[in-house]
C-alpha cells in the first residue's frame, strides 16, 4: 500500500517559509538579466535557454538572442536555419525550433504577444507546467506555482523527506506545495528564490546544510550525513 501524502504546511509554517526564503534571496540571490524584466518574450527565452542548460552558458547567448531577435516578430519572421544556427552550441535544437514555432503562433493569433492565461499557454507546443508557471508569475505576476527538478528537490527535502520522491503521486503532491506556499505578494522574487536556493543551497550533492537558513525545521536535515557535529 502507498503511504498517504504527508499533510500540507499548516498557514504559520508557510509564512516561516516564504520570509526566510525571501529573506535569504535578498541577501543571497543572483543577479541574473531576466530578472530586470517582466518582458513575457525575454523570459520565455530565457526559460527555454535555462532548460537543461547552465546559466553560465546561457548568460552569452541570451544577450545575443535578444540582440538579434528583439521580439516575436523579429523571431517569427526569421528562417529556421537563422535560429537553430544562432542557438548553437547550446544544444538540444528541439528547443530553438519549439521557440521559434511559439513566436510564429503568437504572431499569427495573439498580436505578437503571449496570453496569460494558463490554458492558453499551455496549449502552445512546447510550453509545459512549469514554463506556464514561469511566465505567468514572472512575466504577468499571477500567484503561479512553478515546479522544476531544482524547486521539487527543495520542497521534496524540506516538507516530506519520504517516500519515492520521483513517483506521480510525489509529483503532484510537490506541485500542490509549491501552489500553496506561493505568497500573493512577491511572487516573482519568490519563485525565482526557489529556484536559485535550489541552485545554489539545497544543491543535489553536498546540499550546504550547515549555513542553511532553512535547517530548522527541514524534515531532512536530521538525516544528512555533512551536518555540523
Ligand atoms: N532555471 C530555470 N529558470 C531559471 C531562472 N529564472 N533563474 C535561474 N535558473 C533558472
Amino acid at each position: 500500500m502507498p503511504s498517504p501524502p504527508s499533510p500540507l504546511p499548516p498557514p504559520p509554517e508557510r509564512r516561516r517559509f516564504r520570509q526566510r526564503l525571501l529573506t535569504w534571496y535578498r541577501r543571497h540571490g543572483r543577479d541574473l538579466p531576466w530578472r530586470r524584466t517582466d518582458d513575457p518574450y525575454h523570459i520565455l527565452v530565457s526559460e527555454i535557454m535555462l532548460q537543461q542548460t547552465q546559466v553560465d552558458r546561457v548568460l552569452p547567448k541570451y544577450a545575443e538572442w535578444l540582440d538579434k531577435y528583439p521580439s516575436f516578430q523579429a523571431l517569427a519572421e526569421a528562417n529556421e536555419s537563422d535560429v537553430t544556427s544562432t542557438w548553437y552550441p547550446l544544444g538540444y535544437n528541439i528547443r530553438p525550433r519549439r521557440l521559434h514555432s511559439i513566436a510564429r503562433e503568437a504572431v499569427a493569433h495573439y498580436g505578437g504577444q503571449l496570453p496569460a492565461d494558463e490554458e492558453t499557454l499551455l496549449s502552445f507546443e512546447g510550453i509545459g507546467a512549469y514554463t506556464a508557471g514561469a511566465i505567468r508569475s514572472f512575466a504577468f505576476r499571477q500567484r503561479a506555482a512553478i515546479l522544476d527538478t531544482n524547486v521539487a528537490r527543495v520542497l521534496f527535502r524540506i516538507f516530506i523527506a519520504r517516500g519515492d520522491p520521483k513517483s506521480h503521486a510525489m509529483k503532484k503532491r510537490l506541485w500542490q506545495l509549491s501552489a500553496v506556499l506561493v505568497p500573493v505578494r512577491h511572487v516573482f522574487d519568490f519563485n525565482q528564490a526557489l529556484m536559485d536556493f535550489g541552485a545554489t543551497v539545497c544543491v543535489a550533492r553536498k546540499p550546504k546544510c550547515a549555513t542553511c537558513p532553512m535547517a530548522k525545521g527541514c524534515r531532512s536535515y536530521p538525516f544528512v550525513a555533512d551536518r555540523p557535529a
